[in-house]
């Protein structure tokens, strides 16, 4: 029994020090679900600008993913805040109702980028405002709810 706790308190104490996350938390599961949609959304834009070669197949899939990832990270904030390591402003909580109306705006912007993307042969006159619209919604949300 003794030695049981004192392997949790081991555990812990080793979280705590290299600052880990338990990813099966709240904050770890939101923070991966917004690093899938950093790197999917970066990915969309490189395309665009040329950074990485553009693959029409692979930006109507990506435009899907990023469409349903916009959709997941609201239901990992808890009613009260949870976690000292957590990047939001505390506003998040005090601000509910602007922060699921920007949290809509983005799922918006996300829906009509699928829309840009369902007719090809698709056309970067279309798919430029769509990708700007989203990464546009991201900044707004971080500008109001991020702490940095
Ligand atoms: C409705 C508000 C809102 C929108 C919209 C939003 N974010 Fe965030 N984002 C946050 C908040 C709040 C945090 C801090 C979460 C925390 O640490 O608890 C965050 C954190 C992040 C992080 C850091 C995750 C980590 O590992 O700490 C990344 C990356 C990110 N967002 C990317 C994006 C991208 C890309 C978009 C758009 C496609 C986006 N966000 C849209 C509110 C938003």
């Amino acid at each position: 029994m003794m030695l049981k706790k004192l392997l949790l308190v081991c555990a812990c104490m080793a979280l705590a020090a290299c600052g880990g996350v338990d990813p099966n938390s709240p904050l770890g599961k939101r923070q991966a679900l917004f690093k899938e949609m950093l790197k999917v959304s970066e990915d969309l834009g490189g395309m665009l600008r040329g950074r990485i070669p553009y693959d029409e197949a692979g930006f109507i899939t990506g435009a899907a993913e990023l469409d349903r990832l916009s959709r997941e990270p609201w239901q990992h904030f808890p009613q009260v805040r949870d976690d000292e390591r957590s990047k939001a402003n505390p506003e998040v909580w005090e601000r509910q109702e602007q922060f699921q109306k920007m949290a809509r705006d983005l799922e918006q912007t996300t829906a009509a980028l699928v829309q840009a993307t369902s007719a090809p042969p698709l056309r970067r006159s279309e798919l430029e405002p769509a990708v700007q619209a989203v990464e546009d919604s991201c900044e707004a949300c971080h500008k109001a709810f991020r702490a940095y």
